[in-house]
């Protein structure tokens, strides 16, 4: 099928090259031109694995091309995808207006019938708001439907995430729309649910808030077997047994970051407030995660007692594994308040460095502190007091611990992600302090 996708961000291009690499003739356009040439001449803005391989692959077989002329890419194509930013506004609420825009822009543009496919997280109802923009500017001879089709990707497996998603949902007003979707993801295999349109729109949000609330949920449970002394892995473990519950985003760290959660849980609140429900479940799950941080930062001077002058080794600067993404990461912010309070800190992070660089910058700091961005765990971990981890990379699970500890001037490690055990690290004799365990 002809397909156009409008907004190659991590969403669009990541389903712009899934939808291509099933045989569709895929357009990926955006109006950012050096990241149409770069795309072109076949460099990715993101680390995502695997995700280059499909792209260049796409490109050769010309079954993918990048563009910046929005007009006459959506010319002739039976589905167009909106897949542009809805980044957070200065109200809490979704800014639409990249959307707006998208809309505004095809609608002249539309020949004959077209499937419009709203992609970008958007709150319930614009989908409404797109049709009444597209109706409003599309020539009288053209006729188009609008679709909800959530995405579900998460970073660093989003390849995996989009090939075989759990579920492909549909939010449709017509039978011929629901059949042109049906088409397009004919090969994948997975579920299909059909919806109207605002349910679609609200499934995406549910899921998210829900996630959030279970990794919140597992942040309080930290907490309490914190003051009983129990292990919250064991929690829940035998809380993720029963199939109800599940064990999936269920484990306990210093909280969630990335683009997604944090914004996603704003705009519903903000929506849910907009139409006269106060969701104030969302706001304790936001609560309760940025309260992680507080409290790890509590555990690094509870080890430490003074933070200034102090070398601190952190590992862990990208939001999650697999990803050179730094939005809303915890690692960074927990970096930016060491260093604010003076401490010396060696940063590592196998994949996040350039753009970490760029939001802290190696100067001295005004209590004395600084920035140093080191080349592995080892030299992070040199002559400093403590070492803290603030993601869980699997390159860090398996670092050579009694060589950490040599190198460290005092062998104390705060891990944010219970990735070690803490029997093992005591025989090796570090202090350990981890999340929700003694
Ligand atoms: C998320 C959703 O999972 C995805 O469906 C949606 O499309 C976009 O938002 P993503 O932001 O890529 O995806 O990351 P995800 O894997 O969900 O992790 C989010 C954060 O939660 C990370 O910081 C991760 O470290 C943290 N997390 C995850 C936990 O702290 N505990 C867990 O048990 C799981």
């Amino acid at each position: 099928m002809k397909i156009t996708l409008i907004g190659t961000g991590h969403v669009g291009l990541v389903t712009g090259a899934c939808l291509a690499e099933k045989g569709h003739r895929v357009i990926c356009v955006d109006n950012n031109r050096p990241k149409i040439a770069a795309l072109k001449a076949g460099r990715i803005p993101i680390y995502e694995p695997g995700l280059e391989e499909i792209v260049r692959n796409n490109c050769r077989k010309k079954r993918l091309f990048f563009s910046t002329n929005i007009k006459t890419a959506v010319q002739g194509a039976e589905v167009i995808f909106i897949a542009v930013g809805t980044p957070l506004g200065p109200d809490g609420a979704a800014d639409l207006t990249q959307v707006e825009n998208v809309a505004r822009t095809i609608a002249p543009n539309l020949k004959g019938y077209t499937v419009i496919v709203e992609k970008s997280t958007a709150p319930v109802a614009t989908g409404e708001k797109i049709k009444a923009v597209i109706k409003k500017y599309a020539p009288a001879d053209a006729s188009f439907d609008l679709v909800s089709n959530p995405e579900f990707l998460q970073e660093g497996v989003a390849i995996q995430t989009t090939m075989h998603p759990d579920r492909i949902v549909l939010g449709v007003e017509s039978k011929k729309a629901e059949e042109v979707m049906r088409k397009l993801y004919r090969d994948f295999n997975a579920p299909v649910i059909v919806t109207d349109l605002k349910s679609a729109e609200l499934i995406k949000h549910a899921s998210n808030a829900f996630l959030a609330l279970k990794i919140s949920y597992a942040n309080a449970l930290s907490i309490i077997c914190e003051l009983v002394q129990a292990d919250v892995t064991q929690v829940t473990k035998g809380m993720g047994m029963d199939q109800r519950i599940s064990p999936h985003f269920l484990n306990a760290g210093i909280g969630y970051g990335g683009y997604c959660f944090p914004k996603d849980l704003n705009a519903f609140f903000k929506i849910s407030e907009d139409i006269g429900y106060d969701f104030n479940l969302l706001k304790e799950v936001q609560k309760i995660n940025l309260g992680q941080r507080d409290r790890f930062i509590k555990k690094i001077e509870n080890e430490l007692w003074v933070i200034k002058g102090k070398r601190i080794g952190l590992l862990g600067l990208s939001f999650k594994p697999d990803t050179d993404d730094i939005r809303e990461s915890p690692g960074i912010d927990i970096a930016r308040r060491l260093s604010e309070r003076g401490a010396i800190l060696k940063v590592y992070d196998p994949k996040a460095m350039g753009p970490a660089r760029a939001v802290l910058p190696n100067l001295p700091r005004r209590g004395g502190g600084k920035i140093i961005f080191c080349r592995n765990p080892y030299e992070a971990a040199r002559q400093s007091d403590c070492l803290v981890i603030t993601t869980d990379w699997p390159e860090f699970k398996t670092l050579d611990l009694p060589r950490l500890k040599k190198n460290m001037a005092h062998p104390t490690i705060i891990d944010g992600r219970n990735i070690f055990s803490p029997t093992q690290m005591k025989k090796l004799g570090f202090v350990y302090r981890s999340i929700g365990r003694v």
